[in-house]
C-alpha cells in the first residue's frame, strides 16, 4: 500500500503535505518528504502519524519547488524513521509504493559495488541502483530505466534527482499512479483524490511509461517519447471531506447510509443493469477480498434464490492461484470499494486472460479495476475515509440487490408479483434503516458489556452468516477483540467446545424462516453458560430471558432486505465497543484502506 505524492510547483511542500493527509488512509506507520531546496535534497521523516512529520516541519520550515512525499504501511522493516521513505542515495531520492521481490539479490550486488544501506526496506535498492547508473555517466532517464529493468515486483515511484535540471520522475508497474497538469504546477500521486484543486486534468500512466515532470512541462520519456499525454477530467479534485459533528469518519459513514440508500432507491439504474444478458448466463463468479467478499456472499444468495443462477464466490488471493474452472457464458464480477486491491486486480487480469466477460463493482470510478474490466458499475457510496468499510458494503449490497431483481425479471424464475415485491422492499429499505439507527443508544449499552471480553463468537444463518462474518471482521478490525463467525448450524461441529462464561455468543436472529433453528442454537449456547447477545426479533424474548444490555431489537423487516439492515447493528456495535476501549476507529493499527500489495 503506502501513498506517494510529488509536486513541481511554487512552495511544492504545501500540495505534498495536503496530499499526504488525503493519502493517510493508505498507511500511517510513518511519513516523510524530500525537497529540492538551495540545490540540495533535504529529507525529513517521522515515525507514526502525519502530524508528527508536520510538527517536525513546523520547527524546520523548508521552501523548494520540487518535492516528493510518502506515507507508509510497513511491509519490509519495522515502522521507524530509518525505514520511512523517501530513501536517498547521493543526489537521488525515491518514494515507493509496492514490493520489490528481488531486493535481496539487488542489495547484495550493490553492497559488492560498495553501496552502504541504512534501512531494512526493499525500496532502498532503487535510489542506489539509479545512483549507480548515473555514476556511469548515463542520463537521468537512462539511469532510471536501467534501474527499473532490474526490479521484479510491483512499484509506483516518485524519483527526485538533483542535477543540472530539476526533474521529478514518475513510473509504475502494477501499482496505481496518476499524473496531473495544473495551472500552477505538475503533480503525481497514488490516487487522484490526493491531488489538490490545481489538478483538473489527470492522466493514468501505463506500466513502465517514464514521465518527467518539471516547471516547463510534463513529458513522456522512453519508448513512448513522441506520444502525447491524453488527459481526462479529475472528478475528485475539489471535494473536501470533513467529518462534521461526528466523532469519527466511521460514525459519519454509518449514519450516511440512510441518505445513500434513499438516493440509490430512487435512482433508477436498472436500465444500466439490463445491459447484462442474465438470461443466457450459465454461471456468475464473484471475486473480492474482506468486506467486499462478504457482499459477494450475500449476493450469491439473492442471485440463486430469485434468479436461479449458479453463483460461485471466491477470495481474490485464492482465485488467482487455484485453477478455476471457467465455463461458457460465465460472467466474472470483481467487487472492490477502492478499485485498487492488488489481489482483486490480479484476479481480474487472470480472468481477462482466460477471455471471461468481466464486470467491476467499484466505489472509485477511475480506479484500476474500473478501467480494466469490460463493464463497470459504480456503487455511489462517495469517498469512504474510515479504514473499516461500512457504507461501501451496504451500497455494494444495494447494487447487487438491483442486479438480482433485473436477473429475476430476465430469467422469469419468480412470478412478476414477487419481482415487484422485491422492488417495493428496496424502497422501504432506507426508512427501516433509519429506525434501526435511531436505536443506537441501545447498542451503546451492549457495547459496554461486550468491551469486557477478549473473544466473541458471532452466529447467523443463511445470508446472515455473511453478516455475522462482516460483524466479526468489523469488531476485530477496530476494537482488537478477537471475534469469529460461524453459520449457526456449525456450532456443534466444533466451536461449541469454546463456550463457557468467558466466551460471549452474539446471534443475529431476526424474524425469518430460520428463526426456530436459531433458537435451538441460542439455547445450546445458553446451556454452556456463554454470555448471550441477540440482535433480533422481540419474540425471542419469550423463550430466553435477556437483559437490556444483551438484546437489540430489530423492527419488522422484509426477508429479502434483511442482510442490508442487519449489518447496521453490527457496525454500531464495533464502533461503540472500540470507542469504549479508546481505540482510533478511523485508523486502526496495521491496516490501510487500499491494499495495493499482494
Ligand atoms: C474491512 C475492509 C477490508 C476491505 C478489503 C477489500 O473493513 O475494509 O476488508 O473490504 O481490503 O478492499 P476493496 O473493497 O477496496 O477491494
Amino acid at each position: 500500500m503506502c501513498g506517494i505524492i510529488g509536486a513541481v510547483a511554487e512552495s511544492a511542500i504545501n500540495p505534498v503535505l495536503e496530499g499526504l493527509g488525503k493519502l493517510e488512509y493508505r498507511g500511517y506507520d510513518s511519513s516523510g518528504i524530500s525537497i529540492l531546496s538551495n540545490n540540495e535534497i533535504q529529507t525529513i521523516k517521522a515515525q507514526g502519524k502525519l502530524n508528527n512529520l508536520k510538527q517536525r516541519l513546523s520547527m524546520q520550515p523548508i521552501e523548494g519547488d520540487c518535492c516528493i512525499g510518502h506515507t507508509r504501511w510497513a511491509t519490509h522493516g519495522k515502522a521507524n524513521v530509518t525505514n520511512a521513505h523517501p530513501h536517498q542515495c547521493g543526489q537521488v531520492s525515491v518514494v515507493h509504493n509496492g514490493i520489490i521481490e528481488n531486493y535481496l539479490q539487488l542489495k547484495q550486488q550493490l553492497m559488492q559495488w560498495g553501496h552502504h544501506f541504512n534501512s531494512s526496506t526493499d525500496s532502498e535498492v532503487i535510489p542506489h541502483l539509479i545512483n549507480h547508473y548515473l555514476a556511469q555517466q548515463m542520463s537521468q532517464e537512462e539511469a532510471i530505466e536501467q534501474a527499473i529493468n532490474q526490479l521484479k515486483g510491483s512499484y509506483a515511484l516518485g524519483v527526485l534527482i538533483n542535477g543540472a535540471s530539476k526533474n521529478l520522475y514518475a513510473i509504475k508497474q502494477g501499482s496505481p499512479l496518476v499524473i496531473s497538469e495544473g495551472n500552477n504546477g505538475a503533480y503525481m500521486a497514488s490516487d487522484a483524490m490526493a491531488l489538490g484543486p490545481d489538478s483538473g486534468k489527470i492522466y493514468y500512466p501505463k506500466d513502465n511509461e517514464l514521465i518527467k515532470l518539471n516547471t516547463n512541462e510534463i513529458k513522456l520519456c522512453s519508448g513512448s517519447a513522441n506520444k502525447k499525454i491524453h488527459y481526462i477530467n479529475n472528478k475528485h479534485c475539489v471535494k473536501v471531506i470533513s467529518k462534521g459533528d461526528y466523532s469519527s469518519f466511521m460514525e459519519k459513514e454509518i449514519f450516511e447510509q440512510v441518505d445513500l440508500l434513499k438516493r440509490l432507491s430512487v435512482n433508477n439504474h436498472t436500465g444500466e443493469y439490463s445491459t447484462i444478458n442474465f438470461k443466457n448466463l450459465n454461471k456468475i463468479t464473484i471475486i473480492a477480498c474482506g468486506t467486499s467478499y462478504y457482499a459477494a456472499s450475500v449476493a450469491k444468495s439473492w442471485f440463486e434464490k430469485y434468479a436461479n443462477i449458479l453463483v460461485e464466490i471466491d477470495i481474490a488471493s485464492e482465485y488467482r492461484y487455484r485453477s478455476p474452472i471457467i465455463i461458457d457464458n460465465e460472467l466474472v464480477i470483481f467487487v472492490s470499494q477502492s478499485g485498487e486491491t492488488a489481489d482483486t486486480l490480479a484476479a481480474l487480469r487472470y480472468a481477462k486472460n482466460k477471455n471471461c466477460q468481466t464486470l467491476a463493482l467499484v466505489n472509485v470510478a477511475n480506479s484500476s479495476i474500473a478501467r480494466e474490466a469490460n463493464f463497470t458499475f459504480e456503487i455511489f457510496a462517495g469517498p469512504e475515509i474510515g479504514v473499516a468499510s461500512t457504507k461501501a458494503f451496504t451500497c455494494q449490497l444495494a447494487i447487487f440487490y438491483k442486479m438480482a431483481i433485473e436477473a429475476a425479471k430476465q430469467r422469469a424464475f419468480i412470478k412478476n408479483v414477487e419481482v415487484k415485491q422485491l422492488a417495493l422492499n428496496f424502497m422501504k429499505l432506507p426508512y427501516i434503516m433509519e429506525t434501526v439507527l435511531q436505536r443506537c443508544t441501545d447498542m451503546k449499552k451492549i457495547a459496554k458489556k461486550l468491551a469486557n471480553y477478549s473473544n466473541a463468537l458471532f452466529l447467523g444463518r443463511g445470508a446472515l452468516t455473511a453478516i455475522a462474518q462482516e460483524g466479526a471482521l468489523k469488531l476485530k478490525e477496530i476494537s482488537y477483540i478477537h471475534a469469529e463467525a460461524y453459520a449457526a448450524g456449525e456450532l456443534k461441529h466444533g466451536p461449541i467446545a469454546l463456550l463457557d462464561e468467558h466466551m460471549p455468543v452474539l446471534v443475529i436472529a431476526p424474524k425469518n424462516t430460520l428463526t426456530d433453528k436459531l433458537l435451538s442454537n441460542i439455547q445450546e449456547a445458553q446451556a454452556r453458560n456463554a454470555p448471550l447477545f441477540i440482535i433480533g426479533d422481540s419474540s425471542i424474548k419469550q423463550h430466553i430471558s435477556l437483559q437490556e444490555n444483551e438484546f437489540f431489537e430489530l423492527p419488522e423487516i422484509p426477508e429479502s432486505i434483511l442482510p442490508i439492515i442487519s449489518v447496521i447493528p453490527m457496525q454500531l456495535l464495533a464502533l461503540y465497543t472500540a470507542q469504549i476501549l479508546g481505540k482510533n476507529v478511523d485508523q486502526p493499527r496495521n491496516l490501510a484502506k487500499s491494499v495495493t500489495v499482494e
